[in-house]
């Protein structure tokens, strides 16, 4: 680990987290009353039947308020609700779909990556430390018919498990890119395999996972946004067969589908996976 990435601090990331969340596009619409209150009628009516099964105490709501305070003055909320809500929105959202597997996209994506047509190596320091990695696909559509400028956007972790942009002290795109396929639909990137992330354990969402006695992991991960002009997006990450967390993900958000099996790439350095994306036509 550099000095610097140990110098990063849960701070950052929060406060990042929070600044490109504030920053991103969202839908907005006018506020559907009905569904506003059915919702937030349910949602009240189970935190109320966990206060009693539990039979919660005063000491434990005031501990609830002091952390709930806490969470937004770290600038957390991002990372926290990524974490442990993002999954179930996902399954929801995705239900419908015959294509591409997606899952959460988390705190950590910004548009605009270095782009590339059908190849790219994504920016990395002279020394980036991580085994090299070619990861290659094709995007179709749903009959495997390929798809002429599809956009495959690539983010991930380094070595150490830290995002550049959102960690003090990376290069401003470093292991992020994004590729467009020509007519062949294909696309291959040239990268290092990421770590497992940790949930930073300085602040409030790792002080929650502390408390509750659980672990701040979340396997090693490629994130992808695919789309296509007239194609569903879909947004989602790519894991590593046998990979520490696999199987116990703090986010929840592996999926078989999701886990790739790398062999020794063909060059001799490193390793190469063939993954394909469908993608969905837009409904
Ligand atoms: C979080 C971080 C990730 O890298 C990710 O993929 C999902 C969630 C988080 O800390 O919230
Ligand atoms: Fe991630």
């Amino acid at each position: 680990m550099t000095t610097t990435e140990a110098r990063a601090t849960a701070a950052d990331s929060g406060r990042n987290a929070t600044a490109a969340f504030t920053q991103k596009e969202r839908a907005a619409g006018p506020v559907d009353h009905a569904r506003v209150g059915a919702i937030s009628t349910d949602a009240l009516a189970a935190l109320h039947e966990v206060v009693r099964r539990h039979q919660v105490t005063y000491a434990e709501y005031d501990a609830l308020k002091a952390w709930l305070i806490r969470v937004g003055e770290d600038g957390e909320w991002p990372l926290f609700l990524d974490v442990f809500v993002e999954h179930v929105v996902e399954e929801v959202a995705n239900a419908d779909r015959q294509g591409a597997i997606g899952t959460i996209e988390g705190p950590y994506y910004k548009p605009g990556a270095p782009a590339s047509v059908s190849e790219a190596i994504l920016p990395m320091r002279e020394d980036e430390a991580g085994t090299p990695f070619l990861f290659r696909g094709t995007v179709t559509d749903l009959d495997g018919a390929p798809l002429d400028g599809a956009l495959v956007e690539l983010w991930h972790a380094d070595d150490d498990g830290f995002y550049s942009q959102f960690t003090p002290g990376i290069p401003e795109w470093n292991l992020r890119g994004q590729i467009r396929t020509a007519a062949d639909g294909r696309f291959a990137f040239r990268t290092i395999q990421p770590a497992p992330y940790q949930i930073p354990t300085d602040g409030s969402t790792g002080a929650f996972v502390e408390a509750a006695g659980w672990h701040p992991w979340r396997p090693a991960h490629l994130h992808l946004k695919v789309s296509a002009p007239g194609r569903q997006l879909v947004t989602t990450q790519l894991y590593f067969d046998g990979g520490e967390y696999v199987a116990d993900d703090v986010a929840q958000a592996v999926k078989p589908e999701l886990v790739l099996r790398p062999t020794p790439a063909a060059s001799g350095t490193g390793n190469e996976v063939t993954y394909d994306f469908a993608l969905d036509p837009v409904a």
